[in-house]
């Protein structure tokens, strides 16, 4: 193999520079050549090439977003989009790609696979959608920036005797609400795989209140059933919870900034496995973090279904908010 691609696409997330440096650097150790691709599919299918070299994948393991910026495509997802992106790798004499995202990504990885060319995949997205990987790259760096926020508006709720709905992103996963409500200390989560009604919610933050708690947090996922926004106008109706209600969506600030050690360490592991799979003759495959293992696991399998959340987790998140 002489020349290999990488390309970033989807919603970006911390840690994605960490793992480009880790393929283009590994690459280059194999002498393979390596181009980066610009915007994702868009950049595959307009041929929106750059040789990436030592040099330019320097200074950016500490950097949030992607150097090779990305985008939501919708014409790669047809047959005749695919062929472009295909001819135009050709056309660069490019033998394989790697490429960095969430399911969406997956689905354009395999259906590249499909038509006969080499891929791999490694899993990004802060969502920790993603089957068959204990975590993606960017999940703990959003994390620990939900873990700032909630920190932040406990400070300020106790000082005001507030309760304060917080939304979390996450598409149709709970994950991050959960880890977040467990991690800072929430009363009660709501998540698109278990919500809890809204007098639910009223009922935990109005305990929280006759218990004697300066503050009260409700986290709610953005995929959840009912909306932060419905939920914050159902419980100023409902003066019985004894708190000041305030709401916080918190938005795209969980997408960005510096990754994590874990992150880091995460996203260099999952570029070197990625280009040592290539070297392997793999394709069709995702890097996955298994226990303390990376493994390569087929992205039939990563896209066939939403990562399940744990039991014991929602059980942990029950009992530690009493
Ligand atoms: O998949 C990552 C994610 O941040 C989701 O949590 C969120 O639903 C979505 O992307 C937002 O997408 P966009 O940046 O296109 O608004």
């Amino acid at each position: 193999m002489k020349r290999i691609a990488v390309m970033t696409s989807g919603g970006d997330s911390p840690g994605i520079n960490a793992a480009i440096r880790a393929v283009v650097r590994t690459a280059l150790e194999y002498e393979i050549e390596v181009y980066g691709v610009r915007q994702g599919y868009t950049g595959l299918i307009n041929g929106d090439f750059e040789l990436l070299t030592s040099v330019e994948v320097s200074g950016i393991l500490q950097r949030g977003g992607t150097i090779l910026q990305t985008a939501r495509n919708e014409e790669f997802k047809s047959p005749a989009g695919q062929k472009k992106g295909l001819r135009r790798l050709n056309e660069h004499h490019i033998e394989a790609v790697v490429i960095i995202g969430g399911n969406g990504s997956l689905s354009g990885a395999l259906a590249l696979h499909k038509l006969g060319f080499k891929v791999v995949a490694i899993p990004g997205s802060i969502d920790n959608d993603i089957y068959g990987t204990d975590m993606a790259i960017g999940v703990d760096s959003a994390l620990n920036t939900i873990l700032d926020a909630l920190d932040h508006l406990r400070d300020t709720a106790s000082s005001h005797q507030r309760a304060f709905i917080i939304e979390t992103m996450g598409r149709n996963c709970g994950y991050l609400a959960l880890m977040g409500s467990i991690l800072g200390g929430a009363e009660i989560v709501v998540t698109p795989e278990r919500p809890p009604t809204m007098e639910e919610v009223e009922a935990a933050l109005e305990d929280a209140y006759v218990r004697g708690k300066s503050h009260a947090i409700a986290v709610i996922a953005e995929g959840a059933p009912y909306k932060a926004t419905e939920l914050a106008d159902y419980l100023n109706k409902h003066p019985t919870v004894g708190f000041e209600i305030r709401l916080t969506i918190l938005g795209h600030i969980q997408r960005g900034g510096s990754p994590t050690a874990f992150d880091r360490l995460l996203a260099t592991r999952m570029g070197v496995k990625a280009v040592r799979a290539l070297m392997d003759g793999e394709s069709g495959k995702m890097t996955a973090l298994n226990g303390r293992k990376m493994d390569m696991i087929p992205i039939e399998d990563a896209i066939s279904q939403i990562r399940p959340i744990s039991d014991s987790y929602f059980e942990m998140a029950r009992f530690l908010a009493r």
